[in-house]
């Protein structure tokens, strides 16, 4: 990816959601991101959701390899099941996805102490944020979950660390 994915999927994009061609800059992504806490339905494209990926991607990492894996979560059962993860915060059913930033490697720490797998993990899902109110979405961090719950719901051995919602405001 890089480059070459940005041109090709703007132009996919162009062809594919014509009517909603907001691209912020950084700097109005950051004026407009505020945590959104109610969404409407909306189908985001897997396209679409590749380029959160991306962003993700570019975030710096420890080294020397990331300490994370994405798994995202668009299927209605498994959002609501997340969502009495989440304390039931209404908003996980909500959202159009539910990016789950999962830690690898916990027991990795940088030298001061602190795990890889939280920075790691956060500066991901900071660069997925602002790429997903770049393209004109709402967003917000989920940490109040129940960490052994979402593990079960996504049947998988990493750890989750941090979940952020997207979709469309109401
Ligand atoms: C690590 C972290 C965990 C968070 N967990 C939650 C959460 O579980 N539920 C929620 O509604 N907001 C959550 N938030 C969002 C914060 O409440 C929000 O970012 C903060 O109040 C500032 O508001 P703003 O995002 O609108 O600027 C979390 C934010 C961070 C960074």
């Amino acid at each position: 990816m890089g480059h070459w994915f940005l041109v090709n999927w703007q132009r996919k994009r162009q062809m594919e959601v014509k009517a909603m061609d907001v691209h912020l800059s950084l700097s109005n992504a950051l004026i407009n991101r505020k945590s959104c806490r109610s969404y409407k339905p909306y189908e985001i494209t897997d396209t679409e959701i590749d380029l959160f990926k991306w962003a993700a991607n570019q975030a710096p990492h420890a080294s020397p390899h990331r300490h994370y894996e994405l798994i995202c979560v668009k299927d209605q059962i498994t959002k609501n099941k997340i969502c009495a993860a989440c304390m039931d915060q209404k908003y996980v059913s909500d959202c159009s996805v539910v990016m789950v930033f999962c830690g690898t490697e916990e027991d990795k720490t940088l030298r001061q102490g602190h795990p890889k797998y939280v920075f790691d993990s956060a500066a991901a899902c900071m660069c997925s944020d602002l790429m997903a109110v770049s393209m004109g979405y709402q967003t917000v961090w989920i940490g109040n979950f129940i960490p052994e719950s979402v593990k079960k719901i996504l049947n998988t051995d990493l750890r989750p660390t941090i979940i952020l919602l997207v979709g469309k405001q109401t």
